[in-house]
C-alpha cells in the first residue's frame, strides 16, 4: 500500500533533516520506518479481510498525528536552515 510517493516524501524529509542539522532526526525517521512497516501489515490485514476503512482509519491516524504533530516539529530548525 505504501507508494514510491510516500518513500520519496520521507526521503526528502530526511535529507533536509540532515542539511540542517534537525535534533529530532533519529527518532523521527525511526517514525518514517515505523509507519512503513505499519502500512505494509495494515495494508495486508485490509485487502486479506476485504476491508478499506481498516487502512483508511491507519491513515487518518497518521495524517492526525504524524503531519499535525510531528512534523510540525521540524519546522523551526528547517526554517533557520533555509533563512525564511
Ligand atoms: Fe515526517
Amino acid at each position: 500500500m505504501m507508494d514510491c510517493y510516500t518513500k520519496l516524501h520521507f526521503s526528502t524529509e530526511e535529507e533536509l533533516f540532515c542539511l540542517a542539522s534537525y535534533p529530532g532526526m533519529e527518532e523521527h525517521k525511526k517514525q518514517h520506518r515505523n509507519l512503513i512497516n505499519k502500512s505494509f501489515s495494515i495494508g495486508s490485514k485490509s485487502m486479506r479481510l476485504r476491508d478499506p476503512n481498516i487502512y483508511l482509519d491507519f491513515l487518518q491516524e497518521w495524517w492526525v498525528t504524524h503531519i499535525n504533530e510531528d512534523d510540525l516539529l521540524y519546522g523551526p530548525c528547517i526554517r533557520k536552515y533555509l533563512c525564511i
